[in-house]
């Protein structure tokens, strides 16, 4: 675990977490390189035995250092963006190794996508197989895709990051996608080379997963006989990590289901694990502001908001928070932000050791769609980042400064 408690002191690797909010401020999100390159080496260990690609969610945390760990652990990435594209290139990740995910990409981002010489585009609906093939013919490419199905299977996870039914907006259903990949066939422009499936995120169970691996194994097989030699199976991302006690299952879990389905067929690997690589690495610091009692209910005011962390109030989801300096004495909190929502909490009813004033408290699990969602809301400039290694610590992104807010901004001439 890279935050522990040396002597009531919380320490990230080893470092206390202290020296950083002494140095860069807060809010400040705080990662652990070794435990980032840790998880990337469960994942390989796990799958070693078959040839496999990891291709990182970039979603989960584009953080320039991040990225850039991502391409030195030689892995790829999984974008869903022509930005997300444009940021895993400049941090050197390999573009072959590049997939692309998303129901909306838009002409140029195709373009663009196409002229990286990704490894393959995952296509989310026969509207844009139809315009991929075009702007692939037009540039005289062969654009190497999959087709990412809706297997109709419930990944048994929160309702709006669950993907995978036919009532969500994501893929392509299993027979139309049978039917689209033998008309992708016949077009010029675009190669078939794998199938695609993401179920959802923060998925503890892997039922699902492999419900739903047994069922693509079996349109690839179809697809083979039918002379189409699918090379890839992209099993997407969605491994859950513990918040609060899930017991979710490690990639060597996953690993032990579905690795001998995967060799019976003879087929390549690609995962797209984000939050399972970045969650736990990551903590938001943050200062406690204010401490105030109404008749029912202690609140611990911080510097942090939802402007920075927006999970708890999106999902309702449970993050622990700890205290950097422990004291003696217990006491039951809400600990909430400065934002104008009342959805502006971190933690409710929270038994924590007594906090005052300017104490420290760290948000924890918070590496993983923490500050790729932060927001300027309450024009709030957006927190710090650093990263630790070992006992020294660096910056990698700074905290934005009121400048930052108006900069892109013009004021028409007949408002000057
Ligand atoms: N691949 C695809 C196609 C995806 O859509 C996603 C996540 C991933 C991989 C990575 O999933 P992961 O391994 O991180 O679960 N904002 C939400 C999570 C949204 C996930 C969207 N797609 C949250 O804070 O829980």
């Amino acid at each position: 675990m890279p935050f522990t408690y040396h002597a009531g002191e919380l320490y990230c690797e080893n470092l206390p977490l202290r020296e950083i909010a002494a140095t860069y401020g807060t809010p400040c999100y705080v990662y652990s390189f070794h435990d980032i390159v840790a998880r990337v080496g469960a994942f390989r260990e796990a799958f070693s035995e078959i040839e496999h690609l990891l291709c990182y969610a970039v979603k989960a945390n584009n953080a320039g250092a991040i990225l850039r760990i991502i391409a030195q652990q030689g892995c790829g990435a999984d974008v869903v963006s022509g930005g997300e594209l444009f940021q895993s290139m400049r941090a050197g990740i390999d573009p072959n190794k590049i997939v692309y995910a998303g129901i909306g990409k838009s002409a140029q981002e195709l373009e663009e996508a196409i002229l990286a010489e990704i490894l393959m585009i995952n296509i989310e609906s026969l509207a844009e197989l139809e315009l991929l093939n075009q702007i692939a013919t037009q540039h005289g490419r062969l654009m190497p895709i999959a087709l990412r199905v809706n297997p109709d299977i419930d990944p048994q996870t929160h309702p709006y990051i669950s993907t995978s039914l036919k009532e969500n907006k994501f893929g392509i259903e299993m027979e139309q996608a049978r039917r689209g990949y033998y008309h992708a066939m016949e077009l010029p422009g675009v190669k078939p080379i794998g199938i695609h499936i993401h179920l959802g995120s923060q998925m503890v169970n892997l039922a699902p997963i492999t419900a739903a691996v047994e069922l693509i194994l079996k349109m690839v097989d179809d697809l083979r006989q039918d002379g189409l030699p699918l090379e890839y199976i992209n099993i997407g991302g969605g491994l859950g990590i513990d918040y609060h006690h899930e017991g979710a299952p490690g990639p060597q879990d996953l690993a032990a289901y579905i690795l001998p389905l995967l060799r019976a067929a003879k087929i390549k690997l690609i995962v797209e694990p984000g939050r399972a690589i970045v969650g736990r690495a990551g903590i938001l610091l943050t200062k406690v502001n204010y401490c105030k009692s109404h008749s029912k209910r202690h609140f611990v005011i911080v510097d942090a908001g939802m402007n920075d962390l927006l999970r708890p109030p999106l999902y309702n989801a449970y993050h622990e928070i700890r205290a950097v300096t422990l004291r003696t004495g217990e006491q039951v909190v809400d600990i909430v932000g400065p934002v104008c929502e009342s959805a502006d909490f971190f933690g409710c009813q929270r038994r924590l050791t007594t906090i005052k004033p300017n104490d420290l408290l760290a948000i924890m699990d918070a590496g993983a769609y923490g500050f790729s969602m932060a927001s300027n809301y309450n024009s709030r400039p957006r927190a710090a980042e650093a990263i630790v290694c070992g006992e020294e610590h660096f910056l990698i992104r700074k905290r934005e400064s009121y400048s930052d807010l108006i900069d892109l901004e013009q004021i028409p001439n007949f408002l000057a």
